[in-house]
C-alpha cells in the first residue's frame, strides 16, 4: 500500500491496495493511515453500492441518516445528491451527525455522478486546530461541553414548504446532544476541538454572548488554510475520513451541474 500525503496537515493519497478483499493486515496499515491523516482519497476504486456498504462493514456498524435517502438493495447506503430543481443544503462545516448520541467515527464518500467542473471537498485537521490554540486557551476550553442540533443544522431543509412534514419524526428522534468541546481520539489518544458551525448551538453553561464569539473563534481556528486539503474528485474517487479528528465540507461552486455521490457512515462512540 502506498500513501503519499496530500497537505502540510490532512490528507493522503492512497493507492496500490484491493479493498475489495482487504487482508486484517492491510486493514490495519488503512487505520493507521487513517489516523495519521485524517481523510484517505482513493482514485479508481469501481464499487457498487453494496460493494461499498461491504467495505463500510468491515469498520463496524453502518449507521442510516434520518434525511438522506438510501441506495435500494443496499440498506444504509445514503445518496447524496444535488440537481438544477433540488440543490445541495450542505453548506457548512462540520462532522458528520454531531447530533446523535454516538456520531459517525468513520464516513465513506463514493463519487457517482461529477460536474464537469466545481464540487471539490474540502477538509481540516481538527487536532492541528486544537494543537494550534495557545495554552491559557486550552485550558479555558478543558470541561467544557457543547450542545449539538439536527433541528438547528437541518433548519433550512425544515423551514422549506413541506419541510416541517418530511422531516418530523427525524426532528423528534433527535434531541438536542451535549458533548465535550474537546474531545480524545479513542484509539490514538489525540485529542481534537469537537465544535462545528452546521450542527453546535451553543457551549453549555455559558452566556448567549459568550458561547457565539467563543463558538465563532474554534470553528474559525478549525478551517485555518493551513490546516485543510482540498480534494478535486474524479469518477469512482473513494474517501474515507475520520470524524473524531477532522471536518468537511463541500464547495458549492458548480450549479446547476448535476452531482451525486453515495455515502456509508459507521457508528462511533459517545465522544469522550
Ligand atoms: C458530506 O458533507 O458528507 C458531503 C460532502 C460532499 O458532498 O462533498
Amino acid at each position: 500500500m502506498r500513501v503519499k500525503k496530500a497537505a502540510g496537515y490532512a490528507g493522503a493519497y492512497v493507492s496500490d491496495v484491493s479493498l475489495v478483499e482487504m487482508s486484517a493486515d492491510t486493514k490495519a496499515e488503512l487505520e493507521a493511515a487513517l489516523f495519521a491523516h485524517g481523510v484517505l482519497f482513493f482514485r479508481d476504486q469501481s464499487l457498487s453500492a453494496v460493494q461499498l456498504r461491504a467495505l463500510a462493514l468491515q469498520f463496524g456498524e453502518i449507521e442510516s441518516h434520518p434525511a438522506y435517502d438510501e441506495v435500494e438493495g443496499a440498506p444504509g447506503v445514503q445518496v447524496l445528491e444535488s440537481t438544477a430543481d433540488a440543490p445541495t443544503k450542505i453548506e457548512k462545516w462540520h462532522s458528520d451527525m454531531t447530533f446523535t448520541p454516538r456520531p459517525p467515527s468513520l464516513t465513506f464518500l463514493h463519487a457517482q455522478i461529477l460536474p464537469e467542473w466545481g464540487g471539490d471537498t474540502m477538509w481540516a485537521n481538527t487536532t492541528a486546530a486544537f494543537l494550534a490554540l495557545s495554552e491559557p486557551v486550552r485550558a479555558m476550553l478543558s470541561g467544557l461541553n457543547a450542545v449539538h442540533d439536527f433541528s438547528y443544522g437541518f433548519q433550512e431543509s425544515i423551514a422549506e414548504p413541506g419541510g416541517y412534514e418530511r422531516l418530523k419524526g427525524a426532528i423528534q428522534d433527535n434531541p438536542a446532544q451535549t458533548h465535550p468541546l474537546i474531545r480524545t481520539h479513542p484509539v490514538t489518544q489525540q485529542k481534537s476541538l469537537y465544535v462545528n458551525e452546521l450542527f453546535t448551538v451553543k457551549i453549555a453553561d455559558m452566556g448567549a454572548l459568550e458561547s457565539r464569539a467563543l463558538l465563532d473563534m474554534l470553528c474559525a481556528q478549525v478551517i485555518v488554510q493551513e490546516f485543510t486539503v482540498r480534494l478535486n474528485w474524479e469518477k469512482n474517487t473513494l474517501v474515507i475520513w475520520d470524524n473524531r479528528i477532522t471536518q468537511h465540507k463541500p464547495i458549492n461552486d458548480y450549479f446547476p451541474q448535476h452531482r451525486r455521490l453515495h455515502r456509508v457512515t459507521v457508528r462511533g462512540e459517545q465522544p469522550a
